[in-house]
């Protein structure tokens, strides 16, 4: 997905008090809280219900919802997710809205006559598609924690649906490129996201979705009954019916987003407020930061080869262990406990040569790499005058889904994040694993890590990625900036990025993550590292907080081109 890979020179308005010391004029300051997302429109919104004196959950819940209408690639109703919730209390909870397999999904379901994957049918089109959980998670975090009616927060996206907005030059490339790729196949998406009569979208123009203001119009009014039992799930049953897909209405009408304790870890002086299984992020980052301290990394500089090969070690362990033991908690008990536990992390270090790459190869011989997932998803954040917090990250998956639209309502492609073919593996990468094998009504694994870092108890960071396995690995780039490194928020979001997931054995590092002789230095220890361009892996809209000052410094990710962090506006 090349054209989201813009910078973008925003200069973000900065509401700082006069007795702080200046923020780089890039990162967007505030004692009022603040909003930082794709698409600086959602941000808008966000920060407007903040401005009516909704708190974090309330503004989570609108920008959600306005990054469905503006954000279409990611941002979505068709979708699933994760939203990690710090109250300034302390009280901290996660909720789980990932989509689940129909009732009719079964393990082969991907597999032709042969027993070959199916790759096209997960990523495209009505059978790819999983019981969507977006409506029902925002719902649940709204009647946990809500202060404002739900049908003002969904008010804010239905009028940007409704009265359209202009495109960037970027969103107009993206978009055009969906129309003539993506939901090309599909004549009613075609209909919603090309443009009227029928060009191309240029800088400029402005992107309506009737159809979808319709539907969000009823989720306003009913709630999310009228998702998952009104007619909108009648128009998506049907629509599956006939084009051979298996959600069905009994499907739409059991699903229910679920409330999770998080998964908690410890770093350097800080604690972490993670998301557990079904999302991979929590344990793949705790597992990953305990070695971390374990190797002893604290104290050592971003682009060092020590800090470095310690880090792609870790991470390759990590990443075994999410293949092998990690799927939907509901059906299996994946061994949390024991891959986030310090004294676990301990073997794999002691086990670890700090001067020598190890061998993907040879640590998880048993089995092999799930295929590369497409990258979009997109993560926001925010922070509240009191000091709320949410960390909120969903997709559709692939950029726009499956390309198939009920209603003006992208679906997701997510059944692709299953294992597709239960105990057979091959050379190629393909997994078979039991944890994350498709059955009726489980959740698909993700690697989707929305997550809170405290300090002695105070709120610090609010952070999360798109990018799919990246996304671990995004995330603590940006955690081991601000907890090891001593970094500010621009410089944690700014800086390059690596990534290793134990299988392909190469690691990926952004242009610019280690100097020449550095990557001298790796390879001649023996890591295989191919250089992405720069600026590509994930965008990681973040904010950190001061709670001496209550100041929260949000940093949005110039990775991606129409991010923005916003301030409430004066009353
Ligand atoms: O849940 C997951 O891990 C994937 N479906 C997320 C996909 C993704 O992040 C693509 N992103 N850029």
């Amino acid at each position: 997905m090349p054209l989201r890979r813009f910078a973008a020179a925003l200069l973000l308005t900065a509401a700082c008090r006069p007795a702080t010391p200046p923020a780089p004029a890039d990162e967007t300051v505030s004692s009022t809280g603040v909003v930082v997302s794709a698409q600086h429109l959602a941000s808008d919104a966000g920060a407007a219900i903040l401005a009516r004196g909704g708190n974090a959950v309330d503004a989570a819940v609108a920008t959600a919802f306005a990054l469905a209408v503006t954000y279409p690639a990611a941002g979505n109703i068709g979708g699933g997710g994760f939203m990690v919730v710090r109250l300034a209390d302390g009280t901290a909870t996660t909720f789980d809205y990932r989509e689940t397999a129909p009732a009719r999904a079964n393990a082969t379901m991907y597999l032709d006559r042969d027993g070959r994957i199916l790759d096209a049918a997960t990523d495209s089109g009505w059978r790819a598609v999983g019981v969507p959980g977006t409506v029902r998670g925002l719902a649940l975090a709204h009647r946990r924690f809500g202060t404002l009616p739900w049908p003002d927060l969904v008010q804010p996206a239905i009028a940007l649906a409704e009265r359209g907005f202009p495109l960037s030059a970027p969103f107009a490339d993206e978009l055009n490129w969906a129309v003539a790729n993506v939901l090309a196949p599909f004549p009613a998406s075609v209909a919603a996201y090309g443009k009227p009569g029928g060009g191309a979208w240029g800088a400029g123009d402005t992107l309506r979705l009737p159809q979808l203001a319709r539907a969000l119009r009823a989720i306003a009014e009913r709630g999310p009954d009228a998702f998952y039992t009104g007619w909108i799930a009648d128009s998506i049953a049907a629509r599956m019916r006939a084009n051979g897909g298996l959600v069905t209405h009994a499907d739409l009408a059991a699903y229910r987003a679920v409330e999770r304790p998080p998964l908690r870890g410890r770093f350097n002086g800080h604690e972490l407020i993670a998301m557990g299984p079904p999302s991979s992020g929590g344990v793949v980052m705790l597992e990953t930061l305990n070695q971390l301290e374990a190797l002893g990394l604290s104290g050592t500089a971003r682009g060092d080869a020590r800090t470095l090969h310690r880090r792609l070690e870790a991470a390759r362990r990590a990443y075994l262990d999410r293949a092998r033991w990690l799927g939907d908690p509901e059906y299996g008990e994946p061994p949390v406990e024991r891959l986030t536990s310090p004294a676990y992390a301990r073997t794999l270090a002691d086990a670890t040569d700090t001067l020598r790459a190890g061998s993907s190869a040879v640590l998880g011989r048993d089995i092999l790499s799930p295929p590369p997932e497409p990258p979009q998803t997109t993560h926001f954040s925010v922070v509240d005058a009191q000091g709320n917090a949410v960390a909120n990250t969903f997709t559709l998956e692939g950029g726009y889904g499956a390309g198939v639209t009920v209603a003006g309502i992208l679906l997701n492609n997510e059944m692709g994040d299953f294992n597709k073919k239960p105990g057979y593996t091959d050379a190629r990468g393909a997994i078979g694993t039991p944890p994350n094998v498709i059955a009726p009504g489980k959740r698909m694994l993700s690697s989707m890590s929305p997550l809170i870092v405290t300090r002695d108890g105070a709120l610090r960071l609010v952070t999360g990625s798109p990018g799919g396995r990246t996304i671990p690995n995004t995330v603590l780039n940006v955690v081991l900036g601000v907890t090891a490194f001593g970094e500010g928020i621009r410089a944690a979001v700014d800086a390059p990025r690596i990534h290793h997931q134990w299988m392909p054995d190469t690691a990926t590092f952004e242009d610019g993550a280690a100097t020449p002789d550095v990557l001298a230095s790796l390879r001649a220890m023996g890591h295989a590292i191919r250089i992405a361009p720069a600026r590509s892996q994930g965008d990681a809209h973040s904010i950190l907080y001061d709670p001496a000052s209550r100041q929260a410094r949000a940093a949005n990710d110039r990775r991606s081109p129409d991010s923005g962090a916003r301030v409430p506006p004066p009353r």
